[in-house]
C-alpha cells in the first residue's frame, strides 16, 4: 500500500465510546492506518460523552458536529447532513461505525452512499423486534456495510439468512469486553460501593433507559414497584439515565422513588465507576444490551428486563437470564438468583480483549490488497 488509509471513526452515543476506544488504540499502533474521530454530538453532557472519552483514553475528537438531541428523523437527518459536508470537504478511505445507535445508521447512510466503504462493529446481532429502534438501526446499516465484524456466532447466522455474502463477514470478538478487561483492575480499585455505604458482593445494581420501559407511565410504574420489593432484599443502586430521569420526572414518580428505603439513586457515573459497581454486584437487573454482555465476561448474574435479547450467547453461554417485565417472573429470577451461589458460564469464544487488534488486522489486509 502506498500512503497510509485514511480511516474515519464515528462515534455519538455513550456505549459507541466503550467500543471506539481499543479500535483507536490498535489503529494507532499501525503506520498503514491514520484514523481520525468524528463525534456526531448524539450524547452532549460530560456525563454522558467527556468523562467515558477521558476515562477511555480516548483521543479528543478531530471533528464534533455537535448534533444533540431530538426526534429520530430530526438526529439521523442533522447527523447525515453534517457528515455528507464533513465526507466531501475531507473524504477518507473508510468509515467505521460501532453499534446500533441513530449516529451509526446515519453516518454508515451517507458513506455508502457516497461510495466509501463502510465497516460495521458489532454487526448481525438481531433482537427480531421492530419495535426497538436499535434493531432499524442494525439491519439498515448491516445491509449497507462492506465488513461486518461480529461478536457472536448467532450474528453469523443472521447476516446468512438476510443474505450477506459471507466473505464480508468475520466472526472477530468484542471490542467492550477488550475495554472491560483493560480497565477492570482500575475500576475495582475505586471502591465505590463502599463510597455508597454497601458492601461488594451484596448489592443489586440496576438501569433502565429503552424506551419500551421507561416512555410509558404504567410500564415504568410497573418496574419501580419491582425495584421497591428488590430493596427489601438486597441494597440497589440505580445510576438513573436522563431519558429516564426525564420520563420519572415527567410522571411526577421521581420525588417518591427518592424516599424508597434502600434505593440508592445516583446520576450517570463514569465509565470506571460503573465497572467497579457492575462487577461487584450480586446481581445485575438491566435492560442495556452491553451490559448483558459485560456481566457475562464479568460473571456477575444479570436478569435482563425485556422480552428478547440481541445478544443470545449471553444466555446460552453466559450469566444472563431473559425476564421480562412481569413482576412475577422478575421476583422469581431473583429468589433463583439470591439462593445460588456462583454462576456456570464461561466467557464466550475470542471475547478475549484482543477483538480491537484483529480487526484492525482484517481492515489493513483487505484494503491494502484492494489498494493494491
Ligand atoms: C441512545 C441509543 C441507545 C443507547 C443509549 C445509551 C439511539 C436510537 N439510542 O439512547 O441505543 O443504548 O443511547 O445511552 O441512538 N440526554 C441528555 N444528555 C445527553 C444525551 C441525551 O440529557 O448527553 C437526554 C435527552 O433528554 C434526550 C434523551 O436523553 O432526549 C435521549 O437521548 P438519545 O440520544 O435520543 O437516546 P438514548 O435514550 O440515550
Amino acid at each position: 500500500m502506498g500512503s497510509s488509509m485514511r480511516i474515519a471513526n464515528i462515534v455519538g452515543a455513550r456505549p459507541n465510546f466503550v467500543k471506539i476506544a481499543p479500535l483507536m488504540a490498535a489503529m494507532r499502533e499501525r503506520a498503514e492506518v491514520e484514523p481520525m474521530l468524528i463525534h456526531t454530538g448524539q450524547h452532549y453532557d460530560a456525563r454522558m460523552s467527556d468523562s467515558f472519552m477521558e476515562q477511555l483514553g480516548i483521543p479528543v475528537p478531530d471533528v464534533h458536529l455537535g448534533i444533540g438531541s431530538g426526534t429520530h428523523a430530526r438526529q439521523t437527518g442533522e447527523a447525515m447532513m453534517a457528515l455528507e459536508r464533513q465526507f466531501e470537504a475531507d473524504r477518507p478511505d473508510l468509515v467505521l461505525v460501532v453499534g446500533d445507535v441513530n449516529s451509526t445508521l446515519a453516518a454508515a447512510l451517507v458513506a455508502s452512499k457516497a461510495g466509501i466503504p463502510v465497516a460495521h462493529v458489532e454487526a448481525g446481532l438481531r433482537s427480531f423486534d421492530r419495535g426497538m429502534p436499535e434493531e432499524i438501526n442494525r439491519i439498515v446499516t448491516d445491509a449497507l456495510s462492506d465488513y461486518l465484524f461480529v461478536t457472536e456466532s448467532s450474528a453469523l447466522e443472521n447476516l446468512a439468512r438476510e443474505g450477506v455474502d459471507p466473505g464480508k463477514v468475520f466472526l472477530v470478538g468484542n471490542v467492550m469486553i477488550d475495554t472491560l478487561l483493560q480497565n477492570r483492575p482500575r475500576a475495582e480499585s475505586l471502591r465505590v460501593a463502599e463510597g455508597l455505604a454497601v458492601t461488594p458482593g451484596e448489592y443489586a445494581l440496576v438501569t433502565l433507559h429503552r424506551p419500551s420501559n421507561v416512555d410509558d407511565r404504567g410500564t415504568l410504574a410497573g418496574l419501580l414497584e419491582i425495584l421497591e420489593w428488590l430493596a427489601g432484599e438486597l441494597p440497589v443502586i440505580f445510576p438513573v439515565h436522563p431519558r429516564t430521569r426525564n420520563a420519572l420526572e415527567r410522571f411526577g414518580l421521581w420525588a417518591g422513588l427518592g424516599k424508597v428505603p434502600g434505593v440508592t439513586l445516583l446520576e450517570p457515573q463514569g465509565y470506571l465507576e460503573f465497572l467497579c459497581l457492575s462487577s461487584q454486584a450480586r446481581l445485575v437487573l438491566t435492560d442495556s444490551g452491553g451490559l448483558q454482555e459485560e456481566t457475562t465476561a464479568l460473571g456477575v448474574p444479570c436478569l435482563t428486563l425485556r422480552e428478547n435479547t440481541e445478544r443470545p450467547i449471553t444466555v446460552t453461554e453466559g450469566s444472563n437470564q431473559i425476564v421480562g417485565t412481569d413482576p412475577v417472573r422478575v421476583r422469581e429470577a431473583v429468589r433463583g438468583v439470591l439462593a445460588r451461589r456462583g454462576v456456570e458460564q464461561r466467557r464466550p469464544e475470542l471475547w478475549d480483549g484482543r477483538a480491537a487488534e484483529r480487526i484492525v488486522a482484517i481492515l489493513i489486509d483487505e484494503l491494502g490488497g484492494r489498494a493494491g
